[in-house]
């Protein structure tokens, strides 16, 4: 590249952190990702910063000036644009692991709960992200349950950010992603790739041949499933929703658990969940009466 060249480059980019987020347009943003995705982003400094940072790459990506344009891209927009922009605006951190007590509590449980539902059992990771979740529910499911456990468990991995689910489906992750998972876990579940001249990790088919992925928004009116659920984890999304968000999509869970099936939602969750067919049990774990 020559000089010239790489100084248009840095100029462009610069332009763009230029370009100016109103907090009218920063309105527009909030309001239709809460009407998609029940995010909710009230008008901070931090939230404003937060969709100036990650709209303006798509302004690059689809070489747009202003935050104006794209709204009116995806206010007419395509499906293909509207999965991007809630792509763009849902926050994905996960790990292996992730709150371990919870895969603790799992194995503790579902040798018992094979026992009582004869070896058929349904897990539900509700808002599964990269996989490094659901995956950690397969190992444990095999470590509780032995190697035969495809044929006792099946997990169904579910997120609405299309990006994430395609990821997780490949099961393929950098040696950086790969935190939280302990070196047993990792030789044994886990295949070393070589793709394009970088190392990556595969999960092997005897955890990923138990997930199914499939897209799942959690504000649909109403959840529709063929068979209960013995087992849900819910965590660390319901933290971006509103209360009476949540509340609704708490009542939607429970209709979804088998009676005397788990709810797990996150650590910093559990404050304002109360519901009548709830027992707590432990740090934000629930049983369905
Ligand atoms: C912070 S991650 C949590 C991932 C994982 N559950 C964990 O605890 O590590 C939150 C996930 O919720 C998803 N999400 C946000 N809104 C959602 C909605 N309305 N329906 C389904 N998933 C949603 C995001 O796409 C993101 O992948």
């Amino acid at each position: 590249m020559t000089a010239v060249k790489k100084n248009e480059l840095v100029g462009s980019l610069y332009d763009f952190e230029e370009i100016k987020l109103s907090d009218k347009m920063f309105t527009k943003f909030a309001e239709r990702m809460y009407e998609l995705a029940g995010v909710d982003l009230p008008l901070t400094p931090k939230n404003h910063a937060l969709i100036r940072n990650r709209i303006v790459k798509l302004l690059r990506r689809h070489s747009l000036k202003s935050y104006e344009e794209y709204w009116t891209m995806i206010d007419r927009g395509s499906p293909e644009m509207v999965s991007e922009f809630i792509s763009a605006l849902t926050t994905n951190m996960t790990s292996f692991y992730r709150e371990s007590n919870h895969f603790d509590f799992l194995g503790s449980v579902l040798p018992d709960l094979c026992r009582k539902f004869g070896n058929d059992i349904r897990l539900w990771c509700a808002a599964a992200s990269t996989g490094q979740e659901p995956y950690t529910i397969a190992m444990t499911a095999n470590e509780a349950v032995g190697d035969n456990s495809a044929s006792k468990v099946r997990i169904l991995a579910t997120d609405i950010d299309l990006q994430v689910l395609k990821k997780a489906s490949s099961g393929t992750y950098e040696e950086r992603e790969m935190q939280g998972l302990p070196p047993a876990q990792r030789h044994k579940y886990f295949e070393k790739i070589k793709a394009q001249g970088d190392e990556f990790w595969r999960a092997k088919d005897q955890i990923h041949s138990m997930i199914r992925f499939a897209p799942f928004n959690l504000m649909n009116p109403k959840y529709e499933f063929q068979h209960k659920f013995h087992v849900i984890f819910c965590r660390n999304v319901l933290i971006y929703f509103d209360e009476a968000t949540t509340k609704k999509v708490i009542d939607n869970l429970v209709t979804c658990l088998a009676p005397g099936g788990y709810l797990i939602l996150g650590h910093s969750e559990s404050g304002n969940v109360k519901h009548q067919q709830l027992k707590p049990l432990s740090r934000a774990v629930y049983q369905k009466l």
